[in-house]
């Protein structure tokens, strides 16, 4: 069974490859994604090392001279998309979005360096990677981080990947919708719209773009300006695992500096990290920065911050309250707990299943011990691509494949499931 499910991912990855990019599926989303990019290079890895480096080295090159890395990169028209470059304005010479997303660009490249078998040209492409990934980083403190807490706000719910999680609910109430110039949406001509975001909330992303392109794109100005600043577990528990990773990747190819900076950042950011512990929920719980109060709600973000190395009591807790979340579902990880009145398991980040998130709970996990926990993740991942397909997301209770189909972020974790579970069991 392995080998067939490893050919249709491989075959997934060729069919979504554009040379230099690879979309995410095609139709839905027909442009390059950060994350996914970063994620699919892992997968690529497995059968041709120089292409899974080419996937990295042109999302970077778009990153902006600020240091910020777009969340979206439009390499070349599609009407069938919304909103698109027309709507973001950023004046980039490739366009692209202006906001960013969870940055795992850090710990991609270091795993791809690790296990490359071409070390010489590895450290070649990594080391030509490096500064660019730390400069990220930089931004993310700078620009998310004015205040100097040690942890990052997101500032609109696109950059956490998480696009209609119910922990932007409460903020959402505060982000208006007079002005939002009138739009067509374009996902639903793809996706079934009980599986997409509502109207109501797509009315307030573009409010964010439209206010944020008024000022500019100019990030001294962005978060503070920004009627939406969420501090998500989640996003900061990936940012700190790339800088720790990127520190550990810079010593290897004599970088000291960037060592040294970005083992600070994590150091300061898991500390920090403390502050957004539950012990109601034994889980980790977003913040919102501008109304100054805990986001009440036990999302998933809380649980992927075990991405991050944290305290081993913190992991601990974590490992059992996904050991328990597995008796009200059948297939790890939901975005929401089936137990909370707003679950919805067909509706993209309210419920479903994810396998990007499953890698990396369950890497977060195994590194901290807590192997039961994610090798039943590791099973149930594999069990939705049996039953499902390689769909964009799962509904973890019946385990229908939703959203997109021949996703390529789903098929290059199925690769790594397969091929390098002794890294993440
Ligand atoms: C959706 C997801 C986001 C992903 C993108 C492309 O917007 O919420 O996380 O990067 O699709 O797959």
């Amino acid at each position: 069974m392995g080998h067939s499910l490893i050919d249709h991912a491989v075959d997934i990855l060729n069919k979504n490859d554009l040379r230099t990019y690879t979309v995410p599926t095609h139709g839905l989303y027909p442009f390059q994604w950060n994350w996914d990019s970063c994620l699919v290079a892992l997968g690529q890895s497995y059968f041709d090392e120089a292409r899974a480096w080419t996937e990295i080295e042109t999302l970077f090159a778009s990153q902006w001279d600020d240091g910020l890395v777009p969340h979206i990169i439009f390499h070349k028209d599609d009407p069938g998309y919304f909103p698109g470059p027309d709507v973001w304005q950023t004046g980039q010479p490739i366009p692209t979005s202006g906001i960013t997303q969870p940055p795992v660009a850090g710990f991609a490249v270091r795993r791809l360096y690790d296990r490359a078998k071409d070390k010489a040209q590895a450290a070649k492409q990594a080391r030509a990677l490096l500064p660019k990934i730390d400069a990220w980083h930089d931004w993310f403190f700078r620009c998310r981080d004015p205040e100097g807490t040690g942890l990052v706000a997101l500032i609109h719910p696109w950059e956490s990947g998480r696009d209609n999680s119910v922990d932007w609910d409460d903020a959402f109430d505060r982000v208006p919708t007079e002005g939002v110039e009138p739009f067509e949406r374009r996902d639903l001509m793809h996706a079934d719209a009980s599986h997409r975001p509502t109207q109501a909330q797509y009315e307030r992303y573009i409010y964010l773009v439209q206010l944020f392109r008024d000022l500019g794109w100019d990030n001294t100005k962005l978060h503070d300006a920004s009627p939406f600043q969420i501090v998500d577990p989640g996003f900061n528990g990936i940012l700190i695992r790339s800088c720790a990773d990127l520190a550990d990747l810079a010593d290897a190819l004599g970088e000291p500096e960037i060592a040294a900076r970005n083992r600070a950042w994590a150091k300061a950011g898991s500390a920090a990290m403390e502050a957004l512990w539950s012990d109601t929920y034994g889980q980790y719980l977003c913040y919102d920065r501008k109304a100054g109060r805990p986001v009440d709600n036990p999302s998933v973000a809380g649980l992927i911050a075990a991405f991050a190395p944290l305290p081993q009591k913190r992991a601990d807790r974590i490992g059992t309250r996904i050991k328990n979340m597995g008796e009200d579902v059948t297939y790890l990880v939901p975005s929401q707990p089936a137990d909370t009145a707003t679950f919805d398991g067909k509706r993209y980040w309210r419920g479903p299943a994810w396998l990007i998130v499953n890698y990396m709970i369950s890497d977060g996990l195994a590194h901290a011990g807590q192997h039961d926990v994610a090798e039943r993740i590791v099973n149930d991942s594999l069990s939705l691509i049996e039953a499902s397909g390689f769909a964009e997301y799962y509904d973890p209770i019946t385990g229908e494949g939703c959203g997109g189909k021949a996703f390529s972020w789903t098929a290059a974790m199925v690769i790594e499931f397969l091929t390098r579970s002794k890294e993440l069991v």
